[in-house]
């Protein structure tokens, strides 16, 4: 940083405060700065008005007590320390003031704390309206925190950066009834990462509920189910990573089952467990070239694993085995069968495993709302889990889900923050019209808008029979490469670029067509509706296939539209952000910030560019941007007539009144009416006025500096010369003597 640049530290952060607008200095490094004294004090909350900020503390702190839920549940807010609870207890307090649904908004990239805040929060929202001596309200309470256990053993793994890495997203409405008691709850999932299914990088696992199954399933369970140890199955040992620290899988697995008991699941457990070992033996089916017929055509290695799926899916081994090595169409009634290569057996099969584990997914969600949904139209609170922005050294189709729909909620906070800036300067009675506030709608636009966004053209080439990665990249380039938001590569490549409002990412165009192609092929579909295990068939029931997209439709012709969506992902993932983003606005929002401190998941240790880059992404800088673009500094009265006043010559403002004082200072500095406005207790300026009565204070300050000066020299040598005038007089007398 070059020394122009440099400034000193105003005094307002030399300590920490609990709520950061009260900085009058507020960049990305004065926020780092406050979080970070907080944190080496274990103070992991902060505020940013009533944003809340939570540095992940990677060990247990004491915070989550029934003592301190007694304390937050009585106090208002702003009244105790930030915490959690104090977010948790004012959408609570709100909810009872308005009747108005709430919903707390929780970001952060990948090990921050999100899901762990998410059930810091259930856990207050049960324990502050706990009543006693109601044992049905208790039981509404106990299966929505046990729906906590299930959805992690199954939409859950451990990754390079968490441990305990939701693979989906999660919006989670609790229910209250008139005199708060939880009536019930109902879960909505968001895009969910099939790919971990079939692979596995280095240091990562499956989903833990494989894990969990295998340690902890008895050994006449394991029999039943063809199970033996994770290093047999080709789904998990492709990492060798089977432990995770501090999990243990057999007791997790008991949990599970327990939670799924509470749940009401009952027979249905098994048939899960049975459903998830025949995936794992799906995936040790291999396949060979047929050298027989001398041709490209796969066959399989052995009918070992054949055998063992067919019977735990209760379907026909020999229909089974042509389902995954040819492909059956039916073109003008007419039925054609094309052998398959390996490497298409390969993807046949795993399609179906994904097919498998994710249509399980859906309906042991969509069971467990059967089970907690209460039929009253009740008001809400609601918590979203979601991924936080995401830019990798490869960015794929993946991340272009997930940074578009935080795009979108991007667009919600800055709205929301803009509103919330609105109705202090309306308080304080100052004419607001003067932001100008920039969005990011454009951006939204170029990749969502009808006819021609990019999801859209991405569905359009998805049903094209010749399309592939390249040709719709060279569409993105041809309807974009002007647009403001969108980056072409100078060079040849196979990349696009977007530029979010947290940074250009670069997204590579490998595997987009695939990935968004959401289908099972349809003989596959066919042979899994043909099964005798009535929970397989109906996993793959037409009437059911769209329960995962049709959860978060309120209304039915909604429904509609979005069944007809839902064939393949960009689309509904563009219907579900849709309604995600309507539902939540119109609820009132709360915003948690999770912040991750460094990558080694260890306490005590801050990695200050990754915290730099979170407070950038997270559009912590964004409140602040919309803040600058109105006045960003506002000091009360008093404060700023302490400040300043010594940049006045004329009188002492000391005896005016706060008003005059404030006019007669801002009139002698020859203050812009365009730099200021007063409101009912604070100056609200912009940052050139304040440079200036800043310099100008210094100026006077060096000038009073300088005349102290002369008057402590000038009385320093009076007085020497008085001790030496005394010295010679006194010499004289002797002299005289
Ligand atoms: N408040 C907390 N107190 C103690 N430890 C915490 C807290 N929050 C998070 N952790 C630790 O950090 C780990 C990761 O947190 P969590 O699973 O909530 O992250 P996440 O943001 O949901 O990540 P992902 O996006 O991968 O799902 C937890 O398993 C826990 O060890
Ligand atoms: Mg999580």
């Amino acid at each position: 940083v070059k020394n122009d640049k440099l400034r000193a530290m105003s005094n307002s952060s030399i300590e920490d405060v609990d709520d950061m607008i009260t900085l009058q200095e507020l960049h990305e490094g004065s926020l780092f700065h406050n979080l970070y004294m907080r944190y080496e004090k274990d103070l992991i909350y902060t505020y940013t008005g009533n944003i809340l900020v939570s540095v992940n503390p990677y060990k247990s702190l004491p915070l989550y007590t029934i003592d301190l839920v007694r304390e937050y549940k009585g106090a208002a807010f702003g009244e105790l320390p930030p915490h959690i609870f104090a977010i948790a207890n004012e959408t609570l307090s709100c909810l009872r003031k308005t009747g108005e649904n709430q919903c707390v908004v929780i970001s952060g990239e990948s090990g921050a704390g999100k899901t762990e805040s998410t059930k810091v929060i259930l856990h207050y929202l049960a324990s502050a309206t706990q009543k006693t001596g109601e044992s049905d309200s208790n039981l509404v309470q106990d299966q929505i925190l046990d729906a906590s256990p299930i959805l992690e053993a199954f939409g859950n793994a451990k990754t390079v950066r968490n441990d305990n890495s939701s693979r989906f997203g999660k919006f989670m409405e609790i229910q209250f009834s008139f005199d708060e008691t939880i009536k019930g709850g109902e879960i909505y999932k968001l895009h969910y990462m099939f790919i971990i299914i079939i692979k596995q990088s280095p240091n990562e696992r499956n989903y833990h509920i494989f894990y969990h199954l295998l340690a902890g399933a008895t050994d006449s369970e394991k029999a039943k189910w063809y199970l033996t140890q994770p290093e047999d199955y080709h789904y998990l040992n492709q990492s060798d990573c089977y432990k995770v620290q501090d999990m243990d899988d057999a007791q997790c697995y008991k949990i599970t089952k327990d939670a799924m008991k509470t749940l009401k699941f009952g027979e249905k457990i098994d048939v899960i467990m049975q459903i998830l070992a025949s995936v794992l033996n799906l995936g040790n089916i291999n396949f060979v070239v047929n050298e027989e017929e001398e041709s490209e055509n796969a066959i399989i290695k052995s009918d070992e694993y054949l055998n063992i799926v067919a019977e735990l899916l209760g379907i026909d081994k020999e229909n089974l085995r042509s389902s995954l090595t040819t492909r059956t169409t039916v073109t003008r009634g007419e039925k054609f069968v094309t052998p398959l290569t390996v490497e298409q057996a390969v993807d046949s099969r795993d399609a179906l495993a994904k097919a498998l584990y994710g249509r399980m997914f859906s309906h042991i969600v969509k069971y467990i709302n059967d089970t907690v949904k209460s039929d009253e139209n009740l008001s809400f609170i609601g918590v979203l889990d979601i991924f936080g922005f995401e830019d990798f050294d490869v960015n794929s189709f993946e991340q272009f889900s997930i940074n578009y729909a935080n795009e979108r909620l991007q667009y919600f906070f800055n709205h929301h923050i803009f509103k919330l800036e609105q109705e202090e300067y309306d308080r304080e009675e100052i004419n607001w019209k003067t932001i100008e506030f920039v969005d990011n709608q454009a951006c939204i636009d170029m990749i969502s808008k009808k006819p021609l966004g990019l999801i859209f053209l991405l569905d359009e080439e998805s049903n094209f029979p010749k399309a592939t990665d390249k040709t719709l990249l060279e569409k993105f380039h041809s309807q974009y490469s002007k647009h403001p938001f969108y980056v072409k590569p100078k060079t040849l490549s196979s990349t696009f670029g977007i530029k979010h409002y947290a940074g250009v990412v670069t997204y590579t165009i490998d595997g987009f067509l695939e990935k968004n192609k959401d289908t099972l092929r349809a003989d596959l579909m066919e042979l899994m509706q043909g099964s005798s295990v009535e929970l397989v068939s109906s996993l793959f029931d037409l009437s059911e296939e769209f329960t995962d997209y049709v959860g978060t439709v309120k209304g039915n012709d909604l429904l509609s539209a979005t069944k007809k969506m839902a064939n393949s992902s960009s689309s509904s993932l563009n219907t579900l952000k849709g309604e995600l983003i309507l539902t939540l606005s119109q609820c009132n929002p709360f915003f948690i910030r999770c912040i991750k401190p460094n990558k080694e998941k260890k306490p005590k240790l801050v990695d200050r560019e990754l915290v730099m880059s979170q407070l950038r992404y997270s559009g912590m800088l964004e409140t602040i941007r919309i803040r600058s673009a109105g006045y960003t500094i506002r000091i009360l009265y008093n404060d700023f007539i302490s400040r300043y006043k010594i940049c006045v010559n004329s009188s002492d403002v000391s005896f005016l009144k706060e008003k005059e004082a404030v006019a007669t200072i801002l009139k002698e500095v020859n203050a812009s009416k365009e730099h200021y406005q007063c409101g009912k207790t604070k100056v609200f300026m912009k940052t050139e006025l304040e440079n200036k009565l800043e310099s100008l204070r210094e100026k006077k300050l060096s000038i009073f500096i300088c005349k102290i000066q002369s008057v402590i020299r000038m009385f320093l040598t009076r007085k020497r010369y008085i001790h030496r005038k005394v010295l010679i007089s006194k010499l004289e007398e002797c002299k005289l003597q």
